[in-house]
């Protein structure tokens, strides 16, 4: 891979989108090795992943501008499917994401956070939708999930004025958990990341799907999701762990994923 760098380190996995030159921009390339990397993740093993940036100042800058300048209406339309649909396969994808966002996350970079399970960042993030100052709408993601985090109102001015905000804003606006020093972002998600890692796998997994398809739904339709995902842990190896563990009063041994 030439823009994607993966590295599992015990049970986490980290991805780092790693195109400096270009502050780490999404070109079609960098999606399909993304892409790629995401199917190549072994879920037997890996219970979180962390997603970053290479370098000190960016995390994403967005898709790529000089890419996309010479799009027709449907290679634009063809170009947002394709991130799009990665997008989405890291949003649905089984183990929790978190994005370590280490500097700019513009446009597409504010979209990839916005499909992880969490975002923490560093104080020199920069989030926001820039793209109709460039005559464009966002186009992975960013009209959908910017107001399903922060709301409608704030996600309306964000995308309608093209502001940036720095990371104390997305902090307060909830669109980002925690702000740490730059060299402290990665040992904290490595730290969430561990403590995400450590409980019952099959249990966590069917959290996520718990609450990312509970959402899409009426309340009455939610709360089968959950009594399904709920039900799906009984029988399993960690679940009688677990519970026998609290029962006997001694810690779990081990949850093995069964
Ligand atoms: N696409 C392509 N190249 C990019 C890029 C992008 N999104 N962002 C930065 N780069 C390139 C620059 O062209 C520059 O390349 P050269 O050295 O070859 O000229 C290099 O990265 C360094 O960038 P700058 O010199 O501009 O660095 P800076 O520190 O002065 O500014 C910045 C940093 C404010 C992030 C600025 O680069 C910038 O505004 N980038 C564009 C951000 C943006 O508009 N993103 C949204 C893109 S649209 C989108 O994402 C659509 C969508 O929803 C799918």
């Amino acid at each position: 891979m030439e823009f994607i760098n993966y590295e599992v380190e015990g049970m986490v996995g980290v991805i780092t989108i790693n195109r400096p030159k270009a502050l780490n921009a999404l070109n079609s390339q960098v999606l399909e090795e993304l892409d790629q990397t995401l199917d190549a993740v072994d879920l037997d093993n890996v219970r979180a992943l962390i997603l970053t940036g290479a370098g000190e100042k960016s995390f994403v800058a967005g898709a790529d501008i000089g890419e996309m300048s010479t799009l027709t209406k449907a290679e634009g339309e063809a170009f947002g499917k394709k991130g799009n649909d990665v997008f989405r396969k890291l949003e649905t994808f089984p183990i929790p994401v978190i994005a370590a966002v280490n500097g700019f996350a513009l446009g597409g970079g504010c979209e990839i956070s916005m499909s992880c399970d969490i975002r923490i960042c560093s104080e020199n993030a920069v989030f926001g939708q820039p793209e109709v100052g460039l005559g464009i709408t966002p186009g992975f993601g960013g009209t959908q999930r910017l107001a399903r985090i922060v709301g409608v109102g704030m996600a309306k001015q964000m995308i309608y004025s093209a502001r940036n905000i720095k990371a104390d804003e997305a902090y307060r606006i909830g669109l980002v958990n925690a702000v740490y020093p730059l060299e402290e972002l990665m040992p904290a998600a490595q730290k969430l990341a561990a403590s995400i890692a450590k409980n019952a796998p099959i249990a966590v997994r069917n959290c996520k799907k718990a609450i990312n398809d509970g959402l899409q739904v009426n309340m009455d339709e939610a709360i089968v999701i959950e009594e399904k995902l709920f039900g799906d842990c009984f029988e399993s190896y960690d679940q009688k762990e677990g519970m026998t563990a609290f029962l006997e009063k001694r810690k779990v041994e081990a949850f093995l994923n069964k």
